[in-house]
């Protein structure tokens, strides 16, 4: 199936689940709240917040990690990013009284912020193939690198979800988490973490630009 058809169903998969759940984790496909926040506790791992910040959260949905931030009480300014509009919109009207949250549409209006995190946004590849799906997921974390300056961080579905006889899906995507790592390490940061043991079918990948 041709990319441009996949990627399609994939907005049509997610318009439909923010247009029956709204702002909530089931409309960004997560079963509860507590899936959504395991996730987002180890993609802020890359973020030193002794310091105030500024982040882009890429794939924002209606924007649940701005909320998640704010009840660590750390400094930041939040640019939720996401390709479908319903999602910004959510975004928006669910962030109104902040000023420190800001929702975009396209990703050529993002400026460079200090670190990046992309939540569970590979996981759906419907028809896609798995070479194609994984060459997409590689360009788009080119895309995220050069969106940040301190770093960036990541996760996705694992291929070892296999090996614990957990049903894999055919419409959804499987990465090989040693793949990414070697990635990453090439292509973006000598210092690369790879996060496999917080009792999940996935991992997360973090990325540090600013060590020496
Ligand atoms: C599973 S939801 C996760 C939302 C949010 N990151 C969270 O964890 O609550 C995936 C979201 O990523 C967005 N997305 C996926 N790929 C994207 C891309 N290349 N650019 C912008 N948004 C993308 C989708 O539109 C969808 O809203």
């Amino acid at each position: 199936m041709k990319l441009e058809s996949v990627l399609k169903r994939y907005k049509a998969y997610f318009i439909e689940k923010i247009e029956k759940y709204g702002a909530d984790p089931k409309g960004v496909d997560y079963n509860g709240c507590e899936a959504q926040e395991i996730r987002f506790e180890q993609l802020v791992k890359v973020i030193n917040p002794s310091a105030a910040f500024s982040i882009i959260d890429y794939g924002c949905g209606y924007g649940a990690l701005f909320d998640f931030l704010q009840k660590k009480n750390w400094q930041f300014t939040y640019h939720g990013f996401d390709m479908i509009e319903k999602m910004v919109i959510a975004g928006k009207d669910a962030h109104k009284d902040f000023d420190s949250a800001r929702f975009f549409h396209a990703e050529s209006d993002l400026e460079v912020a200090d670190y990046l995190v992309a939540g569970s946004i590979f996981n759906n590849k419907f028809e896609a193939d798995n070479v194609e799906w994984q060459n997409l997921v590689s360009a788009t974390l080119q895309r995220m690198n050069n969106l940040c300056s301190k770093g960036f961080a990541f996760n996705m579905l694992t291929k070892y979800s296999d090996e614990d006889r957990m049903s894999q899906r055919p419409d959804l995507f499987y990465g090989d988490p040693l793949f990414f790592f070697d990635f990453c390490k090439r292509n973006f940061s000598r210092n690369v973490a790879l996060l496999h043991d917080y009792g999940q079918y996935d991992f997360t990948i973090l990325v540090r630009k600013n060590i020496v």
